[in-house]
Formats: C-alpha cells, sequence, structure tokens
C-alpha cells in the first residue's frame, strides 16, 4: 500500500477539519482567530542581496536580473546575506507595526520572514486582520491554507552509471558540492544514506551554504554531517492550531513520518546502501545524485500535512542559506484562490528563489487522471508527473485446478511447488469465536479466534478489507496470526468494496499473497467453495478440498512495457482553463519514476502503518517520488554547468526528455483508476509534459531556452487586472513592465500552449547555444487543424551564439479539445531539442473548409 491512498485519507482529513479558517477562541470577545499571512510592501532582502549572493557564491548567473532599490538602514550597509543581525532588525520592524496597530490588542506572531518576502504569519482575528491591512506599510493579508505530500533501480533505468554520472566523474563525485533543500516531513539523520563516513571519498563542506542544525533530544548534536549540512522545523502554524503531536510528529527536524526520509534518499542518499527489508535483500540503493548535499525544512507532519506559513518559512530559510535547488513533494489542498493560480504565497516566495538563482522542483500531485487535474502552476516552478519504470515484483499462485492467480507482495514462495490446503478464516474459527462476535474475523487479526489445529501446515485465507487501507487492520498483525497458527503462509482475497486499486507490493516474512483483483478474488472463493464438504446440519466444514502453493514475489523481473504515465499522476493544462494564462504554462513539466521506488526510510515512520514500521526502506509511489529524482538530476546539471540559470537547467531537462517506452513505441499514459493498464492511450503533453526524463542528454543539451525574473514578471503583469496583486505579493510596480507584457505561448519556454487559436499567431522563441558550434535542421509535425511554420528551417549556431526562431500556425478547423503536435530541433552534432506543441482551437468565424 502506498502513499497515494494514504495521499487521498489525508485529503478527506484535511476537508474535513483543517480547511475550516477559524481554529482557536479568543476568550476576551469570543471572536475567531485565524492565522494570516501578512506581506509588507517593503522589498526583502534577497532582492538586494540576491546580487551580492551571485557574486559571492561565485558559481550562479551574475547580474541577470535588474536590480530592486532597497533601502538599508545605514547600520547595516555592512552585513551579507548569511547576516542574522538583519533579520532580527526585520522582525523587529514587524513586532513594532504590530505593537503600533493592535495596540493593547491580543495577538500572536508566528514569524516574521525577511530573505524572500518580507512579511509575517500571525495569528489574529479577521478584525484585525483588516486593521492591518489598512496600513500603509502592508501590501497583502492572506488567510494561511494546508498542504500535504503529495531507489534501488532507477538509476540504471536512467542510465546514470555510464551516462550522467560519468559526466561529473562518477558516482563518488556525482553531485558534490551542490545542496538541495527538502521541503518535507524532515529526515531520519542516522539513516546511511545519509552517513558522511567514507573515508575514501571523505566529502568536502559546501563553502556557499550557511544552514545550521537544531540540536534536540530527538535529533541531537551530531545528526548532521557534510552529507546532512542543515536541518530545521517549522511548526508554528500547526501549534497554534493546536493540532501538533509531539509525540508522533517530533519538535525537531526528525522524520516521524518517513516520506521526507524517503525522498531526501530518492534525490541525495548515498551510493550503493543495501535495501534489506523483512529479512530479505533487494539490491544496493543510490540517489540520483549521491555525492550532493541535504538540507531539511522540515514543514510537513506525520499527523495532519502542512500549512502554508509553515512551508514559506521553510522555504524562505532555505534561500537565505544559499541551497542550489529546492525539492518540494507537497501541493496545496485545493486550487488557490484569486485571479490566477500563480498567486498565492508559496509559489510567490517560490518565484523569488527562482530570482535568486535556485532552481525549484515540485510534484504535480497524486490527482490524476482527469484532464486539469494539476496541483503545481507556475511557469518557474518546474513540475514532475509520475512514470513507472521497468521492474515489476510480481507474486502468483496455482490453485489445484490448474489456474494461476496473479498478485502482490514481496514474500517468498511455499515449499517446492508443493500444494497446500487452503483454509478460509471464518471455516477455522474456534468453538468460542462466532462471526458475529467479531465481525473482522476474516481478516486474520487475532490468532485466538481460530482453531489452531485446522490451520496449521495449511494456507490461511484471510480479507482484504479498506480497513488494511486505512490502517485499522494490518499485514503484519495477519501474518503474525498465521505464525502463531503454524500456518505455512497466507492468501489475502480482495474484499469486493475494495475498487480495484494499485497495491504496493507489501513485504511479507512469511509466504504470502494479496489477490489484488476482485474478479480473480472471486474465481479463487468459487474454487474454494465448490471444494468444501459441509456437514448438513452443524453447518461445519468437514472437508477442505482445495490446494494451492504461492509461488513467491521477491523476485524483481525487468520485462515491463516503460516507463507509462500512472494514473495518479496530476494532468494539465492549469485548472484555470477559464483564464488562458494559466492553461497556456505547459504543465507537468516532464515525467521522471515515481512507481514503486525503493528508497530509505525513517526507522520511526509511521506512514503507510499497515507494514513500514520499524523498516529502513520502503518502496513507495506517488509523483513525490517523481520530484526528487529530478531534483537529483538537476544537481548535476548544476555541478556540470555551475552558469545556468533555474530556466536553463529547465530547459536542458525538458528538450532532451524521451518520447519511447522500452519497446521503442510511444510513451503510455493511464487513464483510469480502476484496471488503469486496460485504459491507457499514447501519452500527450498534458499527461507527460515534454516526455520521460533522459538523465544522460540532459547533461548535454546543446541548445537552451533561458528566461529570468523580470520575463515572469512581465508574464504576470499581462494579466488582466493582475496589477495590484502582484504588487501586493511581490512589491513591484507592473509599470515597470508594461511595457514587455508577454502571454503564456510568448513566455521563452522550451514549449508552446496555446488555450486558444483564433485563426492565426506567430510565436517566438530564442535559443542559445551551450554546446560546441552546430547547424540544425527544423522539422515540425503539426497539431490536427493547424497548419504551421516554422523559420528558418535550417541554421548554423556557434558556440555561444543566439539564435530566434518563428513559428507561424494558422487554425483550419474549428475543434474545441486540446490537439498536440511537435518541433525538433536536430543538429549535425547529434543534439536533438524537442518542442512539444499543445493548441485549443477557437475559431469565431465559420471557414470554408476547401
Ligand atoms: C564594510 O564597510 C567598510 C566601510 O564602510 C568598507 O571599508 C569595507 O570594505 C566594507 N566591507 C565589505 C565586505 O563590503
Ligand atoms: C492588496 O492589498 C490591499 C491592502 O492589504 C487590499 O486592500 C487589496 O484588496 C489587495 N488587492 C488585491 C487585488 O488583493
Ligand atoms: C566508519 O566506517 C568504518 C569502516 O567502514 C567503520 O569501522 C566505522 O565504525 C564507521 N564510523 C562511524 C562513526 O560510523
Ligand atoms: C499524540 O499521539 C500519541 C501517540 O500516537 C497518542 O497516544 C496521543 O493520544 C496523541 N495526543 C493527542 C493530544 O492527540
Ligand atoms: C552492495 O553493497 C554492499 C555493501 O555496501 C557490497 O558489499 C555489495 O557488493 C554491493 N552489491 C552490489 C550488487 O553492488
Ligand atoms: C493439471 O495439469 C497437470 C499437467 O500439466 C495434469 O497432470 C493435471 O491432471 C491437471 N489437473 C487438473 C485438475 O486439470
Ligand atoms: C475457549 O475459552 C475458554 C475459556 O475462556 C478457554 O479456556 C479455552 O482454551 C478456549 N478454547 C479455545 C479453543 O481457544
Ligand atoms: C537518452 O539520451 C541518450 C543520449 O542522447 C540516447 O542515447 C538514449 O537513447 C536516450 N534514451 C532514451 C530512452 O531515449
Ligand atoms: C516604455 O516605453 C517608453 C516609450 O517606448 C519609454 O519611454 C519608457 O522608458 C519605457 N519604460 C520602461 C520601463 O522600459
Ligand atoms: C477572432 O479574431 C477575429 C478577427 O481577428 C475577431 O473578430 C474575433 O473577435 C476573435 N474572436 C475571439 C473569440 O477572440
Ligand atoms: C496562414 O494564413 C496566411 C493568410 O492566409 C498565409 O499567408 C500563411 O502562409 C499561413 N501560414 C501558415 C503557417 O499556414
Ligand atoms: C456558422 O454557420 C452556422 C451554420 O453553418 C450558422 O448557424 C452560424 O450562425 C454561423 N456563425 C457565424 C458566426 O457566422
Amino acid at each position: 500500500m502506498g502513499r497515494i491512498y494514504w495521499a487521498h485519507i489525508v485529503f478527506l482529513f484535511c476537508l474535513g477539519i483543517f480547511l475550516l479558517p477559524s481554529s482557536c477562541q479568543d476568550d476576551s470577545d469570543g471572536a475567531t482567530t485565524a492565522v494570516y499571512i501578512v506581506t509588507l510592501r517593503q522589498t526583502p532582502s534577497s532582492h538586494y542581496y540576491g546580487e551580492l549572493r551571485r557574486v559571492s557564491n561565485g558559481r550562479s548567473k551574475p547580474g541577470a536580473f535588474g536590480r530592486t532599490r532597497f533601502h538599508k538602514p545605514s547600520t547595516f550597509r555592512n552585513i551579507t546575506r548569511t547576516d542574522r543581525r538583519y533579520g532580527s532588525y526585520i522582525a523587529r520592524v514587524h513586532d513594532s507595526l504590530l505593537k503600533k496597530v493592535l495596540k493593547g490588542e491580543k495577538y500572536l506572531k508566528l514569524y516574521s520572514y525577511h530573505y524572500l518576502i518580507n512579511g509575517f504569519a500571525v495569528l489574529v482575528t479577521q478584525q484585525q486582520a483588516e486593521k492591518l491591512s489598512r496600513r500603509g506599510e502592508v501590501s497583502n493579508v492572506v488567510l494561511d491554507f494546508s498542504v500535504r505530500t503529495a531507489t534501488t533501480h532507477t538509476p540504471q533505468f536512467l542510465g546514470l552509471p555510464q551516462g550522467a554520472w560519468s559526466q561529473d566523474g562518477g558516482f563518488e563525485t556525482a553531485g558534490e558540492g551542490i545542496v538541495i533543500g527538502f521541503v518535507d516531513t524532515g529526515i531520519d539523520p542516522t539513516h546511511p544514506s545519509f552517513g558522511d563516513n567514507n573515508s575514501e571519498h571523505p566529502y568536502p563542506v559546501p563553502a556557499h551554504f550557511s544552514g545550521i542544525c537544531e540540536v534536540t533530544p530527538d535529533f541531537p548534536s551530531g545528526s548532521c554531517n557534510r552529507k546532512l549540512v542543515g536541518a530545521r522545523h517549522f511548526a508554528a502554524s500547526a501549534i497554534t492550531r493546536g493540532i501538533f503531536n509531539s509525540s508522533k510528529d517530533y519538535a525537531s527536524p526528525f522524520d516521524g513520518d518517513g516520506h521526507g526520509t524517503h525522498t531526501a534518499a530518492v534525490a541525495a542518499g548515498n551510493h550503493g546502501i543495501p535495501v534489506v527489508v523483512s529479512g530479505h535483500h533487494f539490491g544496493n540503493a543510490s540517489g540520483m545524485a549521491p555525492r550532493s548535499h541535504v538540507a531539511v525544512y522540515k514543514a510537513l507532519y506525520k499527523s495532519f500535512g502542512g500549512f502554508a506559513a509553515d512551508v514559506v518559512a521553510a522555504i524562505d530559510q532555505a534561500a537565505q542559506d544559499g541551497v542550489d535547488i529546492i525539492s518540494l513533494s507537497i501541493t496545496p489542498n485545493r486550487r488557490p484562490p484569486g485571479i490566477a493560480t500563480f498567486f498565492n504565497p508559496i509559489d510567490m516566495s517560490l518565484l523569488s528563489a527562482v530570482k535568486a538563482g535556485i532552481f525549484v522542483v515540485q510534484a504535480a500531485g497524486n490527482t490524476g487522471p482527469s484532464p486539469m487535474s494539476m496541483s503545481s502552476f507556475s511557469p518557474w516552478i518546474y513540475t514532475v508527473g509520475a512514470a513507472s519504470h521497468d521492474r515489476s515484483y510480481s507474486n502468483s499462485m496455482v490453485l489445484g485446478n490448474n489456474v494461476t492467480i496473479p498478485g502482490v507482495g514481496l514474500a517468498p514462495g511455499t515449499d517446492d511447488n508443493q500444494m497446500y490446503k487452503l483454509v478460509h478464516a471464518h471455516d477455522a474459527l474456534n468453538n468460542n469465536s462466532t462471526a458475529a462476535d467479531d465481525m473482522y474475523v476474516n481478516e486474520c487479526q487475532d490468532a485466538s479466534n481460530f482453531d489452531h489445529d485446522l490451520v496449521k501446515g495449511n494456507l490461511l485465507m484471510c480479507s482484504y478489507s479498506i480497513r488494511f487501507v486505512l490502517g485499522l487492520s494490518t499485514i503484519k498483525q495477519a501474518l503474525e496470526t498465521a505464525k502463531n497458527l503454524s500456518s505455512v503462509g497466507v492468501v489475502f482475497y480482495m474484499d469486493p468494496f475494495v475498487i480495484g486499486f494499485q497495491l504496493n507490493p507489501v513485504p511479507m516474512k512469511m509466504p504470502g499473497i494479496i489477490i489484488a483483483s476482485t474478479n480473480d478474488s472471486k474465481s479463487l472463493l468459487q474454487y474454494y467453495n465448490s471444494s468444501l464438504e459441509i456437514d448438513g446440519t452443524s453447518k461445519r466444514v468437514t472437508k477442505f478440498g482445495a490446494v494451492a502453493t504461492i509461488c513467491g514475489g521477491l523476485k524483481a523481473n525487468y520485462s515491463n512495457a516503460a516507463p507509462k504515465v500512472m494514473y495518479y499522476s496530476a494532468r494539465g493544462p492549469d485548472p484555470g482553463d477559464s483564464l488562458p494564462h494559466e492553461a497556456e504554462i505547459l504543465k507537468p513539466n516532464l515525467v521522471a519514476p515515481g512507481n514503486f521506488i525503493w528508497a530509505a526510510w525513517s526507522s520511526l515512520g509511521t506512514d503507510s502503518v499497515e507494514f513500514l514500521a520499524g523498516e529502513n526502506f520502503a518502496m513507495m509511489s506517488g509523483t513525490s517520488m517523481a520530484a526528487p529524482h529530478v531534483a537529483g538530476l538537476a544537481a548535476l546539471i548544476k555541478q556540470k554547468f555551475p552558469n545556468f540559470s533555474p530556466a536553463a537547467i529547465a530547459s536542458a531537462l525538458s528538450t532532451t526528455a524521451s518520447l519511447y517506452d522500452n519497446n521503442g513505441g510511444p510513451i503510455m499514459a493511464q487513464r483510469s483508476y480502476a484496471s488503469p493498464d486496460l485504459n491507457q492511450s499514447p501519452a500527450t503533453p498534458f499527461d507527460m509534459g515534454s516526455g520521460f526524463v533522459n538523465a544522460t542528454s540532459a547533461l548535454n543539451p546543446g541548445l537552451i531556452f533561458d528566461s529570468s525574473y523580470d520575463d515572469y514578471m512581465s508574464f504576470l503583469c499581462g494579466i488582466n487586472g493582475s496589477a495590484p496583486v502582484v504588487l501586493n505579493f511581490t512589491g513591484q510596480n507592473c509599470n515597470l513592465y508594461y511595457n514587455s507584457t508577454v502571454n503564456g505561448p510568448d513566455l521563452n519556454l522550451p514549449s508552446i500552449t496555446i488555450a486558444k487559436l483564433n485563426q492565426t499567431r506567430v510565436v517566438q522563441r530564442t535559443i542559445q547555444n551551450v554546446g560546441g558550434n552546430e547547424s540544425f535542421s527544423v522539422g515540425w509535425s503539426a497539431p490536427y487543424g493547424v497548419s504551421l511554420k516554422v523559420s528558418p528551417t535550417h541554421f548554423y549556431i556557434g558556440s555561444g551564439e543566439k539564435q530566434v526562431l518563428s513559428v507561424f500556425l494558422n487554425a483550419t478547423i474549428n475543434n474545441s479539445v486540446a490537439s498536440f503536435g511537435r518541433i525538433g530541433l536536430f543538429g549535425n552534432q547529434g543534439h536533438i531539442i524537442n518542442i512539444p506543441l499543445s493548441v485549443i482551437l477557437k475559431i469565431s468565424l465559420n471557414l470554408t473548409v476547401s
């Protein structure tokens, strides 16, 4: 069982409880209070110090963006971005503002933000919030909102050992010097995936990083090292709401869930760490960038998920500390309100992070497969969907009637293909138990219900119900029951109320199998029932006639058609289809491995309660697992090209993505939750963005499409009526950008997405050569109903030079569904640049089709 279902449960949970804005009662006047995120007009420090950083760091791109004016108090003329005095100065400004505005009233400030945004989070009444918003120095007041959390083999599947790692000097150095910041559920610092005990290749200290590690009893001094270079936690909003449980959630960077440990290991876990689960060895694990450094900003929690006020504090700190990459396996619980999805405190602080040169990766969300189910929105964020890879662990059982039934379970098989008697739990009750006493007796959770002699030496059949999904019953406990009864193994059949969803292969210590399909479960039960002999008067079974053997599922097999876009991976375009600005940004940007991913697990992690407790590794699925794959690969790109902007890294990943699966066919996308492999068709850019990540070619992109902070501002300012919102969130005046506003299709992205093609349109792209001299020819396939031309059709481009491409589109039919095409640039030195094209045709005039 995996991440996916868990996410659904948390979602319902959050809707039920935590989306209510009010959580505390103010005892003085009974008014309800809530957490608000307040932004001030004064520029945050990164907008000034971001410039310093690029110089002092020596690795980021100098001066790509316009410098904004920032009036520093004269006493702070000399401070650097790492100077904490500036942060406390800003905090005092915030405190005195609150004191002045809310004179003598009760309120609680939770955070002062100063690096990416200048503002604070505060617990106040609505009336007080209004008072604050009327102040001249306050630009914006937003209600806090909730968010949720959306590998042994994937390095090989992505070709890293021979490809990308070899370009960065092998796994011994791949990613070295690059710091990845994780905003997640924390980390287990004792896990070998994050040790720095490597005497052959000692870890360097990343000089540009200035983060610290909290020290608490459950995160003692010495938890951090040269691998795990920073660790903090942010929980003020959660604590204020009274839902923080320190025994489950840990008031420290320690991971009480497991998710954060897993995602950090996928991106940056040490190389060659043996994966041993339930006593079985499943190979060695490695992160994508095994030598990059990990900085942890815990803002999500086991019990409740997280809140934007805490997430923004985490992002602000990560940027201030000097991380190179931020990886977010979290998404908002619902579409942010307002004139466009981009205008929410998380995306806005990430825009500021991108301005400071930080590459930002976010999970697309597990809200697929319907169109417009995307949970990650902005063009400055790199959004990653989840695809399968080629490894599977299949299990099966053979029945006495020679029927083979497939199932799941990382379990050994029964001995020597010998057949064993099948005994259903409800036919094995002892005299003291009846099904009426315990309606869940079929779930095999309590050995004292059963007759030892009936079960001993036989296969016990148990029901896998929705209670397993909820963690009320567990596989572990059923296996314990079977062991106590001296059973040889357990067969779980699917309760008909659990609709056919994908089960993660569950590790089992003894022979076992879960029959995941309800139809297969039915045929198993039919065979079983038809083989029983029952005494007419006592109604007791007098003979168990059914037999079976369990084949076992410990061996991986690598024959899956892969990659394939998983049904749960959120789909584009952006949900604001009525607003072309949103739908005209291609999302997701890319897909990467996200299904059945082995990686480190927190020893005290309690997520997926049913089988992972106490394990050091877990196999998880979700876009949460896909995003850190890309964060790790981005670290490899950053190591090889230290001067690449965030947009250039994004471009390198996108233009080089693969379009084909391992059988040479088009990458497929699953399109339904039930029986996903029977409901699939070739993936479109709204399913997979540019395609499936190709690590080898992303490190050698040839040409890139670059964009800067100013370009994103020109885009935001081009949205109808956005000026006050832009001013409120960023403190920037759109007057500066009115000369240069662009629509989504005109942003210099490595994709073209047009939400409404009315007759004709021309878009331009500027590409830059980051490789050697090369000649390119241009090819394309037009979307259905569009006539397309690209100019020039051939060009020579010297190293470092730029080239403008013009793309001409005419609509030839009227069609309200999206159609897709592609432009390819084919270089004579082997570079291939892939540009997906998505167009919805909306023609107001009647055309005569000749
Ligand atoms: C700090 O300020 C002093 C005098 O204002 C100047 O001489 C010095 O170079 C400054 N240091 C830095 C690092 O800017
Ligand atoms: C901008 O902020 C001001 C002051 O807080 C508020 O009155 C106004 O409604 C905000 N405008 C928008 C578009 O959010
Ligand atoms: C470091 O590794 C060496 C050998 O691999 C081992 O003997 C030593 O105990 C380890 N030290 C720590 C602190 O883990
Ligand atoms: C906190 O979690 C512990 C452990 O799960 C539980 O026993 C306790 O009741 C919880 N406390 C609250 C206040 O929910
Ligand atoms: C896995 O790691 C262990 C110990 O680190 C090592 O002895 C073994 O050779 C590795 N196996 C493979 C297949 O790399
Ligand atoms: C099952 O197949 C085996 C050989 O393949 C055969 O000997 C046996 O009779 C078959 N049993 C049934 C019940 O069909
Ligand atoms: C039935 O219950 C009695 C009394 O609780 C106990 O002594 C006996 O062992 C139980 N029988 C079985 C088969 O569990
Ligand atoms: C990835 O890129 C490399 C180098 O361009 C190429 O050889 C390989 O075939 C690509 N892989 C896939 C799956 O497209
Ligand atoms: C906008 O354009 C006008 C005239 O073309 C020019 O005078 C002005 O300086 C421009 N403003 C900015 C901010 O570039
Ligand atoms: C499409 O373009 C035509 C001609 O330029 C214009 O009259 C019409 O209003 C446009 N329709 C839409 C829906 O924008
Ligand atoms: C689009 O239509 C115009 C006018 O009919 C024509 O000149 C142009 O060549 C067409 N462009 C394409 C790409 O078909
Ligand atoms: C388009 O044609 C249909 C019938 O062919 C007609 O009913 C409709 O009014 C026409 N629309 C316009 C905008 O001419």
